[in-house]
Formats: C-alpha cells, sequence, structure tokens
C-alpha cells in the first residue's frame, strides 16, 4: 500500500501574486472548480486581509468547492486572522495559514526581534488561529535559509501550541536539494511530536530547483507539497503541480500517491495560462507545447518502432489528446459547448451565444479552432467592462514607407479619432492612441505569440506600460496582431488608477 502526500494548491494564492496574473471573483472560481476536479487537497484561496477582493474570493470559492480544504494566508498577526477566519465562515472544510519569518534576515531586518520573540509571536498565532479552527497550518517563512536548530525549536513549538501542518518555505529558492532534504530529515529526527503533524514543502523557483527540491523533502518524510498550476508564482515561480503529481506516477518505486487526475493536468495548465494572460514556456515540462513533440529524425523514427524509446509519459495520461476534434466553421453551439466542458469552462446560454459568435467570426478567418483560441474567447468578455475601448483601427504600412494608423477610440461612450505615423505599424497605432490619451505613459515590454502555428493564427500581445510610478499589465488577443497590440495598450491605460 502505497503512501498518501497531500497536494496544497497555491495557484491562487501565490500564482496570483504574479504582476498582471490577478484574476476576479468569477475566474477564481472557474480555477478553484478545475483544481477540485483535478483532485487537490488543499487550495489556498487568497490573503483575506490583504484587499476586499481577496477576502471576497475565499468567501465566494469557500461557496463552490465541496471537498478540498479551503485555505486562508495570514501573517501572524491576530487581525489577519480574524479576518481569514470570517472569509472561511462557509468553507466546508478550512485551514489557516499563518506564519513569521524565522531566518536571521527576517528577524533582525523585518521584524528587529530576538529568536525568543519570534518563537513567542509564532506560538501565540498558532493559539490565535486554533480558537477558529481546527486546522491549523504554520509556515515559517525563509525556512530554507533558517538554521536547522533553531527552525526545529520552532516547529516542535507551533506544533505544540495545535499546529497540524507545518510548512517549510525556501521562500527564496535559496536551497540546493542535498540541503533541502537534510533540512527536513533533520525536522523529522529532532522535534519532539513531530508526528502529530504534516510536514509541508513550499519551494521557490530562483535557482530552478524547486521541483527537485520538493521531492528531495517528501523523500526525507514531508506529506505535503505547495505547488501551482505551470509552476507560476513570484519571481521565477514555485513548484509545479503537473511535475511532481508525474515524478510520483512515472517513479512507481517511491511508493507515495497523490488524489491527482493526472488526466486533467492538461485542461487545466490551459485554463490557467489563458485566464492569467501567462503564456506556458514551450519547452516547459510536461505542459509544454514542445514536451511531446520528438523533432530528431533518430527521435521520430524510434518513437515510431517503440514508443518507449524516448518517450517515459503517454501524453493522453496528461489529458493531452492529439484525436481531439478541431473545431471549424461548421461545428454547431453543441460541439463547442462539448469543448469549453472538457477545457473545464462552464457558462450560462447568454454568454455561449456571444461566444459562438465570436467563434463564427474566428472561424471566418482560421480554418481550424484550437483549444486556445476557444479559451481566448470564452475570456474575451473580460474587458466589457472597460470605459476606453477600440472602435477601429486602420493601418498602412509596408517596406520603404512610414507606416500611418488612424484609429478610433471610444471613451465612456464618447468617440475620439486620432492619426499617426510611426517607426513601424504598432509605433504608429499607439502614437495615435497616445494622441487621445494625453498621458505620460512608457511602454516598458511588449510580447507578440502565435497561440499554435499558422500564419491564420490568434496573436496573443502582452504589454508592460508604466505611469505614475506604477505598472500596469495588458492583454491583447487577435489574428490581426496590430490590433491585439492596441488592445493590449488600452487593457494597460483602463487599470491606471487616476
Ligand atoms: O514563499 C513563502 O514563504 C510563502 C509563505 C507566505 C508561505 O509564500
Ligand atoms: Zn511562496
Amino acid at each position: 500500500m502505497s503512501e498518501r502526500l497531500f497536494i496544497f494548491d497555491t495557484t491562487l494564492r501565490d500564482g496570483e501574486q504574479v504582476p498582471g496574473c490577478q484574476l476576479n471573483t468569477v475566474e477564481k472560481i472557474q480555477v478553484a472548480k478545475q483544481l477540485e476536479a483535478l483532485g487537490v487537497d488543499v487550495i489556498e484561496a487568497g490573503f483575506p486581509v490583504s484587499s476586499p477582493g481577496d477576502f471576497n474570493s475565499v468567501i465566494e470559492i469557500s461557496k463552490a468547492v465541496t471537498w478540498p480544504t479551503i485555505c486562508a494566508l495570514t501573517r501572524a498577526v491576530e487581525k489577519d486572522i480574524d479576518v481569514a477566519a470570517d472569509a472561511l465562515k462557509y468553507a466546508k472544510h478550512k485551514r489557516i495559514h499563518t506564519g513569521i519569518g524565522t531566518s536571521d534576515y527576517h528577524i533582525q531586518y523585518k521584524f528587529n526581534a530576538t529568536r525568543e520573540e519570534i518563537i513567542e509571536r509564532a506560538v501565540a498565532a498558532v493559539k490565535y488561529a486554533r480558537r477558529y479552527v481546527e486546522d491549523v497550518e504554520f509556515y515559517a517563512e525563509d525556512a530554507g535559509r533558517t538554521d536547522n536548530e533553531y527552525l526545529a525549536r520552532v516547529v516542535e513549538a507551533v506544533i505544540k501550541a495545535g499546529a497540524t501542518v507545518v510548512n517549510i518555505p525556501d521562500t527564496t529558492g535559496y536551497c540546493l536539494p542535498s540541503e533541502y532534504g537534510e533540512k527536513i530529515k533533520y525536522l523529522m529526527e529532532h522535534v519532539d511530536g513531530i508526528d502529530k503533524a504534516i510536514i509541508s514543502t513550499h519551494c521557490h523557483n530562483d535557482l530552478g530547483m524547486a521541483t527537485a527540491n520538493t521531492m528531495a523533502g517528501v523523500l526525507s518524510g514531508a506529506r505535503q507539497v505547495e505547488v501551482t498550476i505551470n509552476g507560476i508564482g513570484e519571481r521565477a515561480g514555485n513548484t509545479s503541480l503537473e511535475e511532481v503529481a508525474m515524478i510520483l506516477r512515472c517513479h512507481h518505486n517511491i511508493n507515495i500517491d497523490t488524489n491527482i487526475n493526472t488526466q486533467k493536468i492538461y485542461p487545466t495548465s490551459r485554463m490557467v495560462s489563458s485566464l492569467m494572460n501567462m503564456p506556458v514556456q514551450p519547452n516547459k515540462a510536461i505542459v509544454g507545447r514542445n514536451a511531446f513533440a520528438h523533432s530528431s529524425g533518430i527521435h521520430q523514427d524510434g518513437v515510431l518502432k517503440n514508443v518507449q524509446t524516448y518517450e517515459i509519459i503517454n501524453p493522453k495520461d496528461v489529458g493531452i489528446d492529439d484525436n481531439a476534434i478541431v473545431l471549424t466553421a461548421r461545428s454547431g453551439r453543441a460541439a463547442l459547448k462539448h469543448r469549453l466542458h472538457i477545457l473545464g469552462v462552464e457558462m450560462n446560454q447568454e454568454k455561449l451565444d456571444k461566444v459562438y459568435e465570436d467563434f463564427l467570426k474566428l472561424a471566418d478567418k482560421k480554418k481550424d479552432i484550437t483549444d486556445d483560441d476557444i479559451l481566448v474567447l470564452a475570456g474575451a468578455d473580460r474587458n466589457v467592462n472597460h470605459h476606453i475601448k477600440l472602435e477601429y483601427l486602420q493601418v498602412t504600412s509596408g517596406v520603404g514607407v512610414r507606416s500611418v494608423a488612424s484609429l478610433g477610440l471610444s471613451i465612456s461612450g464618447e468617440s475620439f479619432e486620432a492619426a499617426a505615423t510611426g517607426n513601424g505599424p504598432v509605433d504608429a497605432a499607439i502614437k495615435a492612441v497616445k494622441k487621445i490619451i494625453n498621458r505620460q505613459m512608457t511602454l516598458k515590454e511588449f510580447t507578440i505569440q502565435a497561440i499554435s502555428k499558422g500564419s491564420d493564427d490568434v496573436g496573443t500581445v502582452h504589454m508592460q506600460v508604466e505611469y505614475d510610478g506604477q505598472m500596469y499589465y495588458g492583454f491583447g488577443a487577435n489574428t490581426d496582431i496590430i490590433a491585439a497590440s492596441v488592445e493590449a495598450y488600452i487593457d494597460c491605460i483602463n487599470k491606471f488608477r487616476k
């Protein structure tokens, strides 16, 4: 009988902290339901005290999800814990995740405190959280750089205070796998009462070792892993859920199992990538576009003779179905609805009708409609509440001529027009937008990506615009990449605070 590893998904908390990846409550519920279908044990739904939006999302996710535990993050502060407990009131299974920095860097510079004071604050927070819920997880922030002896004292104290799970984050992604594994082993061997709590890993990927560190922790006795879909998260991200799940699937001899329905991995990855406007790198393990593409002649020959020569995972096991029906202009509403359902997207009839209308328009321009196209269409109404909208755009460009763009914007219902020339069509179009929106804004980053392959493909554009000392993130998707670029630029402007 294999041992059970609990999967704690923090896509909606640590993942959502990534600039430009913010979701609204409806989108968060969609992701939470997909995580439930995927089989995660714990969903970290947010940090309720941080904003009314986060508070509300924890409430709504608690109502929408049935069997996973819903977890809310707090600092070791009573007010945070009060607010988290309130946000969790509808959760069928609830957990408060409280904690404090334990490395000398944090103790000295963040808290200007002593090690003893930190233990006192940690214990007080756990006891306070236990007044509200039975399931309390404690995190020792920057445990990766905390010396093992002191960390063991912290862990022992919080378990005595009632922590049911103790999280050992490598917050800065600093540890080597051997070091992180040793750390967990040290705790398993030196903490009195360690059997009364589950030890959890939480590894960041700053040096590209998040998954290796997580696995080292699991092999040393951790029985919960904190992960995100596609490995998204602060800076270089967190450990990827899909990597840990498939490592355990491929290495039966480890004899540790999760509750993950691996066939839901790919649709979940696509959903998160699409809703968060966060492309997955093509060579990303398990879910990247090239993860199963054998391009060299030697590999192709081997795979044709016997797939096991070069393939350790059957793509179908992670939900990639090469035979999936591709939708075309002849596909009906029912086929679209069915495909959306497979992708984890449910919608009412009114929205389905609108998406179908957009689908037919896209199918007019593009022969085959892929899953990614459908996900972009399903998310297209994200901009309906924008007060600035693109009404029309016309661009002339070519080799040896200066590009000219003329466009119309509607601002809170009123129409404005402008024309400009530029060093290329995007430059001309953005200059025309700037003539109407007369503000000091600077384009800081601009990436264009084709969703799949063909020249008729939908181009997706990500932009970062700096305005008034703040960075704003925008997204656009269109078969016309100039239009997608202008949409992304306008998306940024719509987010300006003033
Ligand atoms: O990386 C980290 O230390 C965290 C904690 C807040 C759990 O995300
Ligand atoms: Zn983290």
